[in-house]
């Protein structure tokens, strides 16, 4: 009776664990963090960028068009802080509005950067958004997020109330959806 109940135990204390590990890669691999960088917003192909993002499957879970300031973009690219293109960055990203997003997709933030195509543009593959809309190294259209750490610091600056539980994103209602699309 004991080994039976052990067993019960045990078998409902795995499956929640085996449940927990499920949710959690899929909540990972399923989010991404977008921007359209202010060459492309300036040149108004944003609307273009957004209609090849839908079409490529991708659903905006929220989206914000902001003019960020000196201290929010060298928070935002402070990974490249010590690199010799930091002030050229910076300078240019906050030298017009920029649209940030959150994108849901199957393997979003690995199939955004396809889309996107290499860092420069001169090097991006046909079809990508880089190549349809880049200029340079620097004026590249577009960004997206390199890993699942940088996705979630990503989202969390441009919107600090979906990321406050990253999980209600998976199940996030139309309700919600309109406070920031
Ligand atoms: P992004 O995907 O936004 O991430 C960091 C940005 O730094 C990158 O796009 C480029 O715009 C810029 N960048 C990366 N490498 C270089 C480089 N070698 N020279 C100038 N800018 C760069």
């Amino acid at each position: 009776m004991k080994n039976k109940l052990f067993i019960i135990l045990a078998t409902i204390t795995i499956s929640s664990i085996i449940t927990k590990v499920t949710e959690t890669f899929s909540i990972e691999s399923n989010l991404t963090f977008a921007m359209i960088k202010p060459d492309a917003v300036q040149t108004k192909n944003d609307d273009k960028i957004i209609d090849i993002i839908k079409q490529h499957g991708f659903e905006i879970m929220a989206m914000k068009k902001t003019h960020l300031t000196q201290k929010e973009a060298e928070n935002f690219y402070s990974v490249h802080k010590n690199k010799s293109f930091f002030c050229t960055l910076i300078t240019f990203v906050i030298s017009d509005p920029v649209i940030g997003m959150a994108l849901k997709k199957e393997n979003a933030i690995q199939d955004w950067r396809k889309l996107m195509g290499a860092t420069d543009p001169k090097k991006a593959l046909t079809g990508t958004i880089r190549k349809l809309f880049g200029t340079n190294i620097t004026e590249n259209a577009v960004h997206g997020s390199d890993s699942w750490q940088t996705a979630q610091q990503e989202i969390s600056q441009f919107f600090p109330n979906l990321s406050a539980n990253f999980k209600e994103k998976i199940n996030f209602n139309k309700k919600k959806e309109q406070q920031y699309v």
